[in-house]
Parts: structure tokens; sequence; C-alpha cells
């Protein structure tokens, strides 16, 4: 299939021009062609259901995906330097409340409809609770009239508890909360929920027109209407994998491998002996950190991380996905090979690494998307523990940070260090752990050649601290 496709200069391939293929038209390499659709996503639910959470998630998944995306936040537009308003604003017999709630859902609408106007931004997602009919039609018909699809996705929960620990996970600590006490914050919400329920009005057979996604009890069940095209179906599909049950996500690279010990990139060289310790000390940091949890093991097909993962005491599951960015022509080669070999690619990839191709090999783009299916299934999973290479594993990452592209691909991930990723109310938290086996860096700063060298004692084990306390742990934050 790539040998039909020609190279554009940024590594991706193009179909020879055909009759039927627009000039003007640009794809930007998961298949979505840029002028073609242009999606609201329209959030229904009462309050505290998930649906700025989910919001998140699919501005983030879009991004990596390279699908230009961006939530419009209704209550950011309402929020002003005042004191906040409490339950009674949100009454809908309130007729100022419910003016200025108006004039806030008009005000993101308005800037959403001037950000479509701008080339290449193809998904909004209106975060509000649009939650009477009268409202979605309004908000359907000012979209027709701007050309721009729209698709609901409702967030319905009945459930009690669930709700209640919603509201105290992530709204107690809203700007529409700060200073108050937590108690009578979650009274006030729990009131707030109580005069949108007087007035919601869930989507039904009245609105069969509209393009929708009901998803029910945190996807127990998913009702799905009229979906048009391509773009829709695939947020609904990724919708419809999200669950929100506590976990954690494991990532690791293979221990250190022959090939990295003489620099050499890509191939399928077995573990070193530092390598063999790494993986010999693995159970026992997966352990230090997971504890009992039942995990699943995830490698690629190449031997390093299955002899990294081979004592594991879980089972073990092995993905073509997750091999190592496939680096072409120059498989084998150090870094100062290819720069004396191929100087000019040397140069392209630094200039831009995300979108570089190697001649006949991939580029991160094309490792992002070969991974989209790991991303889905992860979605699915609980606690997974994924053995893998640097490239594979930095764009997994980018997926859980929302990392930008100019950034990942150029992320120090050391050898013989496990991440450890759990995904929180509105972002993922990061720990690292560091086993203290020694190893080669394979990071490679642009503009250098970099020799594969032993990495400084200073950054393989944790501050003098936690040292101290026995532990190599050397827990970063990121939320
Ligand atoms: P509001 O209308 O007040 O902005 P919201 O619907 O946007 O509320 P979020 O702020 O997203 O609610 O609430 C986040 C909480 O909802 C998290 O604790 C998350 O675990 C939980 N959650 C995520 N998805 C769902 C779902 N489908 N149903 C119910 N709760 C969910
Ligand atoms: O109550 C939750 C909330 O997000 C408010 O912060 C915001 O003002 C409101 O929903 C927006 O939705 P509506 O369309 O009902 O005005």
């Amino acid at each position: 299939y790539k040998a039909d496709l020609a190279r554009t200069p940024q590594g991706d391939f193009m179909r020879p021009t055909s009759g039927r293929r627009r000039s003007s038209r640009s794809a930007n390499g998961v298949g979505v062609q840029v002028e073609d659709t242009r999606i609201c996503v329209v959030m229904v639910g009462l309050p505290a259901r998930g649906k700025s959470l989910i919001a998140q998630k699919l501005v983030r998944y879009l991004g990596w995906l390279s699908i230009t995306a961006k939530c419009f936040n209704v209550g950011n537009y309402r929020r002003t330097n005042t004191p906040q308003p409490n339950a009674s604003f949100f009454d809908f017999s309130n007729k100022e409340g419910e003016r200025l709630r108006r004039a806030a859902a008009q005000a993101a609408v308005d800037d959403m409809c001037k950000w479509f106007k701008l080339p290449g931004n193809l998904i909004a997602i209106l975060d509000a609770t649009n939650s009477t009919k009268e409202r979605r039609r309004w908000i359907k018909d000012r979209c027709d009239r701007e050309g721009i699809e729209t698709l609901f996705v409702e967030s319905k929960c009945d459930d009690e508890e669930l709700i209640m620990s919603n509201i105290r996970e992530v709204k107690l600590t809203s700007p529409d909360y700060k200073g108050q006490d937590p108690e009578e914050a979650a009274q006030d919400f729990r009131n707030r929920i109580m005069m949108y329920e007087r007035v919601y009005e869930t989507l039904d057979e009245d609105e069969s027109d509209l393009t929708y996604c009901k998803v029910i009890d945190v996807g127990a069940q998913v009702i799905i209407n009229r979906l048009q095209d391509y773009l829709q179906s695939r947020v609904v599909y990724y919708l419809m994998n999200l669950h929100i049950k506590p976990r954690s996500i494991w990532i690791s690279r293979h221990g250190e491998s022959m090939f990295n010990l003489s620099g050499q990139i890509g191939g399928d060289a077995n573990i070193s002996d530092r390598g063999e310790m790494y993986a010999r000390k693995l159970p026992e940091l997966v352990k230090q950190s997971a504890g009992d949890l039942p995990l699943t093991v995830w490698t690629s097909t190449l031997k390093r991380t299955a002899q990294t993962s081979r004592f594991l005491p879980y089972e073990k599951l092995a993905w073509k996905a997750l091999d190592e960015l496939d680096s072409g022509v120059c498989d084998g080669l150090t870094y100062a090979d290819i720069e004396k070999e191929y100087p000019q690619d040397f140069k392209a990839r630094d200039a831009d690494k995300y979108n570089y191709r190697y001649l006949g090999g991939e580029s991160y783009r094309d490792v992002v998307i070969r991974l989209e299916p790991i991303i889905m299934e992860l979605e699915r999973s609980e606690n997974i523990l994924i053995v893998t290479h640097q490239a594979v594993l930095r764009c997994i990452y980018a997926y859980f940070m929302g990392s930008s592209q100019e950034k990942s691909p150029w992320m120090e991930v050391p050898l013989h260090c496990l991440i450890k990723l759990t995904p929180r109310a509105y972002g993922t938290q990061e720990e690292r752990i560091h086993a203290d086996v020694p190893a080669v860096s394979t990071w490679r700063e642009k503009g250098s050649k970099a020799v594969h060298a032993d990495t400084p004692e200073s950054s393989r084990i944790g501050s003098p601290v936690l040292a101290g306390q026995g532990k190599l742990n050397v827990p970063v934050l990121k939320v």
C-alpha cells in the first residue's frame, strides 16, 4: 500500500492525484478531510453528570489525533468577578437568572461560531446542561444556519450515590464555591440540581430528527440516533468506551538492550545483563506500586519487551501495535551513522520530529494512528501495565498528559523507570518509580548525535529524602 504513495515534505503519504480529488482539500493524516466536516458536540445533562469530564477527555483525544477541537464551557461565560450566586440563581422562575444564563449561552455559541470560521477547526464542544428541548432547538437552528453539524451527547445518570461522590470530588473545588464551607456548598449544589430537575427534558422521540448519543449510567446503555458521518461515529465510539472506575496504567520501556548499549536504533535485540537485572526487579516495583490489584501486562511483539516482562506474574498480551517506531532504512544504524549517511534526513527529523517519516518507515504521527486501538482498549480496561519502547511510550504518555506534538517526541523517558498514570476527574496524575539499575541514556537532544552513555547517578535515583527512606520513588504530580 505504502509503495503506491508519494511522500510529502512532512513525511505524509499522498495518494496520486485522481480526477475525483479536489485539490483544495487537505487531509490531516487521520483520514479526515479538513474542509468537509465541522461538528458542534452539544453536551446535555443535569449538573454533576460528568459532562465537563467527557468534554475535556474528548478534546484531549481529538487533539492527540490532530483533530482540532475546543471546549466552550457556558459556566465560564456566566461567572463574573462578583460573588458567585447560590442555587436560587438557577431557579427557572428567576427571570434575572434566566436572562443571565441565556446571555452566557449566547456568548459561548457566538464565540464558537467565530472559532469555526478559522481554517482547520473541526470540532467544538458546547459544555452546558442544555436541559430543555427549546434550548437544544435554538442551538441546532443556529448551527444549521452556520453550516455546522450538531451531535447531542446526553449523560443521564440517576445513581444518587455517584452524584453525591461527583459533587464531593469535583464540585466543591469549583470556582462557584471558592472559600465556602464544604457542607453548605454540597447542599447548595444539591439544590441547584433540584432546580434543573424541575425543567429537565431528556432527549426523546420528539427530537428524533436530531443526531444524538445518549449515555445512560456511565455507558451501561447507549442509545444512538441518526449518526451521519465517519467523524461523528468516531466521537461516539470513543464516548462508548469511557468508564470511571478507579484504576491506573503503568508504562515502562523494556530493560536496556544490546542495541541500546551499542547506540543502534530499531532492531530486535536481546536485553543486556543490566536489562535482565531490571526485568528481575520489575515485579517488585510493580508490587510496590500496585499492591495486590489485578492487572494485565501488554507487551510489543519484539523480544526485548517479552524478556523484560517474563517474571511478571500476570496475564500477558503481545500487541504488534506496541512495536517500536519503524526506522525504515535507518534500522540498525546509530545516530552518528544516520547523520553521515542521510544528512538531509537527519536535519529534517530535527526540524519536525513529529511529522518526519523515516524512508520506508514511520513517523511519530504514524505511530499515534496505529496506537488508536490501543488507546480505545485502554479506555475500556482497568489496571494495565504496558512494557513497550521509547517512541511508543512517548505517544501513549502524550495521550494521557495532553502533551503537544512539538514536545512529546523529545520527552526524556529513562530506561529502568516505571511510570504510573492515574486518570483523575480532570487530568492524569503521574508518578515515576526508578529501579536504580544503571542503564545508558538513549535520549538525543535536538541537534546532537548523542552517544548512548550511562545516565548519571543523580537522574537514576530519587531525591536524597526519598532515597533515605529506602524507597526509589520520585513522585511527579501533574494534574
Ligand atoms: P456541571 O453541569 O455542574 O458542570 P458536569 O455534568 O459537567 O456538571 P463534571 O464536572 O464533569 O459534571 O463531573 C465530573 C464527575 O462526574 C467526575 O467525578 C466523574 O467521575 C463523574 N462522571 C464522569 N462521567 C460520568 C457519567 N457518564 N455519569 C455520571 N458521572 C460521571
Ligand atoms: O449548573 C452547571 C452549569 O455548568 C452552570 O455553571 C452554567 O451556568 C450552566 O450549567 C449552563 O447551562 P444552561 O444551559 O442551563 O444555562
